[in-house]
């Protein structure tokens, strides 16, 4: 989701109502995916590296944070929306971690979609961690199997229970990864478009799904054996 600071600048307002209308959209981006038949939508946040913006503005980001995931707690309820975290949520601020548990708590057993919300995520502290429980695991004696795959690897990222991403998005003309689902999106088809975040919705995710269905994916085969 970039784009909210130069959406914000370009309308003379202040970075934060650019990310307070990025966190209004995400409702209307879910109904959209919902329409195409997109199950989980995961939602790149807050990443590990974005705590050293200003403090002012990381501060605005975590009220808002806890006061979006309020807001449609009632709303994702009533349609089904799972609610679901990636990144380490410990490091939150304790009131966003509170709203946090609540929400997963009230929707853990919605079967319509899945939302997951990266944040505090980057892909090198999550491998990071993994490999700290891995060792931790061998030092204890409790790893069992060795040579480890990444199947094992796959089981103890944030993501374990979350299907790898089809397709990842970004917005607003930069066309990097920054540290997003590195391992998950090995395979991923990706998705570049100039499109501010604040202005992204409905026709520009169907655009993005549009341009995806013509893609081939081959994981390492040829196209001949796909046919
Ligand atoms: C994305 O918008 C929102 C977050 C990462 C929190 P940006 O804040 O990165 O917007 P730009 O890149 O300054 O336009
Ligand atoms: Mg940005």
């Amino acid at each position: 989701m970039d784009g909210n600071g130069r959406w914000a600048k370009k309308k003379g307002k202040t970075r934060i109502e650019g990310h307070k209308k990025g966190a209004e959209q995400i409702r209307h981006v879910l109904s959209a995916a919902k329409k195409l038949g997109v199950e989980y939508v995961t939602l790149y946040a807050f990443s590990s590296e974005n705590w050293n913006r200003p403090k002012s503005e990381v501060t605005a980001l975590m009220r808002l944070l806890e006061a979006s995931i309020k807001a449609n707690e009632k709303l994702f309820v009533k349609n089904g929306v799972r609610f679901e975290t990636i990144g380490d949520t410990t490091a939150l601020p304790a009131y966003c971690q509170k709203a946090i548990s609540h929400i997963k708590a009230a929707t853990k057993n919605c079967k319509n979609q899945t939302l997951v919300l990266a944040l505090n995520y980057g892909s090198r502290d999550e491998i990071a961690r993994v490999v700290n429980e891995i060792a931790r695991e061998a030092a204890e004696g409790k790893l069992k199997k060795a040579p480890l795959e990444y199947g094992d690897i796959a089981a103890r990222l944030d993501t374990a229970q979350i299907p790898d991403p089809d397709l990842i998005i970004r917005t607003s003309g930069e066309q990097r990864l920054s540290n997003y689902l590195m391992l998950q999106g090995a395979y991923s088809e990706l998705y570049f478009t100039d499109v501010l975040w604040p202005d992204f919705g409905e026709k520009e995710l169907e655009k993005a799904v549009a341009e995806y269905s013509k893609r081939e994916r081959r994981y390492g085969l040829t196209s001949e054996q796909l046919k």
